[in-house]
């Protein structure tokens, strides 16, 4: 059943470029048009929409924090992304032309499903990013995008994460043309590239024996530290909880940027630091200031893991270990950059002696609050 891996999840992982084809699957039209007639909300509905907002747990929460970077430089539309378990209690601000996004793997996490019945109490509309077909959350969402991403064993979730993300760029980019917003022209462009990316998915995948040997290299370290900045601040995030969930390890993720604001602190002599270094193409400004913060924190006597595209060379002087991708648009990035997080993970905890499939303390679907 594990297809000869030791682990479910580590075929899961290599399940990827397959899952998020999966999940562009005849979404992508010939003209570069985006089609979720399966999404049952009319154009109108979604050209009323003003506000957006995003609620999930865990993983799904973090591709929602993704799905902001894009959902909003695509739409032009505000859009909020909250914790499902924090969302009803605040009291938020919802009417008839706030559209609601719940993403959830199983559809049956009871903190997401609390958050959307709250959302519809006060009449906003409800779209839910599934992978489990006629399960809770999608049967009493206004509509449904499935991501078609096969069943996921393991309790950590990976591909459903990289799925999760594919979906809501289609969701961004459907809405950007229902509403005829003047970056509607560059879909096209957009749309090929997400096409690619299973391929470069695929590719990260055959390179991963380094990060394997690197993991295992690490594994008695006891913290982590994650850097991300723009669509990398939730893939650090991302890493430090995978690594959390798996190998039972202190990490955090912060944003590059606010490291200067207290948490360099925690940096001391061979502290293990993994950065994801945007593309240096398009966004330079990005990348430079993560890589002066990778200077930073190794001036201060940090172990740097460095997430950077092919060919990106200012990285080179200040990486300890160097994990290469391939070279995509910024915002497309975390789905390459997410794969040597989880692998790392799944080394560390493999060489630390746990079970990688079912970490303590943790279940797939949580369907208490
Ligand atoms: C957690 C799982 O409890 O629920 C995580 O252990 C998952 O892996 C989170 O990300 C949310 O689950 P779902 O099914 O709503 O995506």
């Amino acid at each position: 059943e594990k297809g000869g891996y030791p682990w479910f999840m580590l075929k899961e992982i290599e399940e990827q470029p397959q899952a998020v084809a999966d999940t562009l699957r005849g979404r992508l039209g010939d003209q570069g048009e985006i089609l979720l007639d399966e999404v049952r909300l009319t154009d109108q509905d979604l050209r009323d929409v003003d506000k957006i907002f995003i609620v999930a747990c865990g993983t799904a929460y973090h591709a929602g924090l993704v799905a902001k970077y894009a959902i909003e430089h695509w739409t032009r539309i505000p859009c909020e992304v909250e914790l499902a378990s924090e969302f009803r209690y605040r009291d938020p601000v919802l009417d008839r032309s706030t559209l609601v996004v719940a993403i959830s793997q199983s559809g049956e996490t009871m903190d997401t499903l609390m958050a959307l019945r709250h959302a519809k109490d006060q009449k906003a509309r409800v779209l839910a990013i599934c992978n489990t077909n006629g399960s809770t959350i999608p049967r009493e969402s206004d509509a449904v995008l499935y991501t078609h991403g096969g069943p996921e064993i393991a309790v950590a979730s990976t591909k459903a994460f990289l799925t999760q993300v594919a979906a809501c760029f289609l969701v961004g980019l459907h809405l950007a043309q229902v509403r005829g917003v003047k970056f509607a022209d560059e879909v096209g462009a957009i749309v090929d590239q997400l096409q690619a990316m299973p391929g470069l998915i695929k590719r990260v995948l055959s390179t991963m024996d380094g990060v394997r040997e690197l993991g295992r290299s690490l594994a008695s370290q006891s913290t982590f530290i994650f850097l991300g900045r723009h669509v990398g601040y939730p893939i650090a995030l991302e890493g430090a909880l995978k690594l959390k969930e798996l190998a039972y390890v202190h990490a955090e993720g912060f944003a590059a940027g606010e490291l200067k604001h207290g948490p360099i602190a925690l940096i001391s002599e061979g502290t293990p630091v993994v950065a994801v270094v945007p593309s240096p193409a398009g966004r330079g400004f990005l990348h430079d200031k993560v890589v002066s913060n990778i200077q930073e924190v190794r001036a201060r006597g940090a172990m740097t893991i460095v997430i950077a595209e092919e060919g990106d060379e200012a990285v080179v002087p200040y990486a300890d270990h160097l994990i290469r991708v391939p070279r995509t648009p910024t915002l497309l990035a975390p789905l390459v950059t997410t794969v040597p997080l989880q692998v790392l993970a799944a080394s560390i905890a493999d060489a630390r002696g746990h079970d990688v499939d079912q970490p303590r303390n943790l279940a797939k679907s949580v369907t208490v609050e």
